[in-house]
């Protein structure tokens, strides 16, 4: 196993704007070695991050970016510390900076999940070591890279692929937008009226499709949307910290923007269908479609394991200078 210590564009991963395309595909890359080295009896990435530590602080819940985080650590010989935000000093009005730069001198990076996108921007501007954002209210990036990834082992290339993200403009959907644009993947979204992504989003997404030569469309139509798509992706319609909003989404969502099986034979003959999960069945997906033979759901969710075990071992190893 031959691992280069090739340093990312960007030390802190905030969203997949921080991410070249040559980054991006880098980390897949690695992500499929270290994958396949996991499934392998004498798994020669076992100490590739021997004596490192990875920090985790949430405010919100999680289980699969928490979980995934810290098999990935320990399966590469680290560890990693789970910080609940509610019970460290920040509750009581440390400032995020002050945090920063303490929690700094004993990890050798750190992840965070937050409600306030800018939050992370501050912690990441105080730390000393990598910050990557573990979900915030505007990014997922670490979703998207797995995402990719599930993509790429399914249909067996990036190249020519075309995705249809039906549903909420939200902190998901803005990743794939961004990351879709830079490596030059068609994509098209279909929300209603009101929830579509940001603007500003949309304009990084468009700036960067014009070099790559990406089709990005956005659309209120889910049946235009999902045409010749190769992969059909959503999430819930209520996102943490949206749960006041419930009730009225689910009007505006249910049924229309809803993934279901006449929806999905819209799309492409063989096309799959991805959701970062928790998913509600009956809601923006139906049961039949998330269990069934379109679904790569599962697949997805392991692959946010070996994506982030690529991207720690990107962040923290190309810093320390370790030899794989
Ligand atoms: N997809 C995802 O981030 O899941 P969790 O909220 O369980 O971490
Ligand atoms: N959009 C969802 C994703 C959860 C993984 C949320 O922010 O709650």
């Amino acid at each position: 196993m031959k691992i280069s210590k090739t340093c990312l564009s960007s030390k802190n991963i905030l969203s997949l704007d921080d991410l070249k395309s040559e980054d991006i595909l880098s980390i897949l890359k690695l992500a499929e070695v270290l994958k396949a080295e996991a499934k392998r009896k004498n798994d020669r990435s076992k100490q590739l991050l021997s004596g490192k530590v990875l920090g985790m602080i949430f405010q919100k819940p999680s289980t699969r970016t928490r979980v995934s985080f810290e098999a990935g650590m320990y399966q590469m010989g680290g560890n990693a510390i789970y910080m609940d935000a509610q019970n460290i000093q920040l509750a009581r009005g440390e400032s995020i900076e002050d945090t920063a730069r303490s929690i700094s001198l004993y990890v050798n990076c750190l992840m965070a999940r937050v409600y306030n996108h800018h939050d992370l921007v501050k912690l990441a501007e105080a730390a000393s070591v990598p910050v990557i954002n573990g979900l915030s209210d505007t990014f997922h990036p670490c979703q998207i890279l797995a995402d990719l990834l599930t993509i790429k082992e399914q249909k067996k290339r990036l190249k020519g692929i075309s995705i249809a993200w039906v549903g909420d403009g939200n902190n998901v959907c803005n990743d794939l937008l961004i990351g879709c644009a830079e490596i030059g993947i068609d994509i098209s979204i279909a929300s209603p009226r009101g929830y579509e992504p940001p603007d500003w989003i949309i304009s990084i997404a468009t700036n960067k499709a014009r070099s790559t030569g990406a089709k990005v469309n956005i659309t209120d139509d889910p049946l235009i949307a999902v045409q010749d798509a190769d992969a059909v992706m959503t999430d819930t319609f209520v996102s943490i910290g949206k749960d006041e909003e419930k009730e009225v989404r689910k009007e505006v969502f249910v049924p229309k923007y809803q993934v279901n099986s006449q929806l999905m034979t819209g799309a492409k003959k063989g096309a799959i269908f991805l959701h970062c999960l928790p998913a509600t069945r009956g809601q923006e997906v139906t049961a039949e479609v998330i269990d069934g033979k379109h679904s790569v759901v599962w697949e997805e969710a392991e692959n946010r394991l070996h994506v982030q075990k690529a991207l720690l071992y990107r962040l923290i190893a190309s810093r320390n200078q370790i030899r794989a």
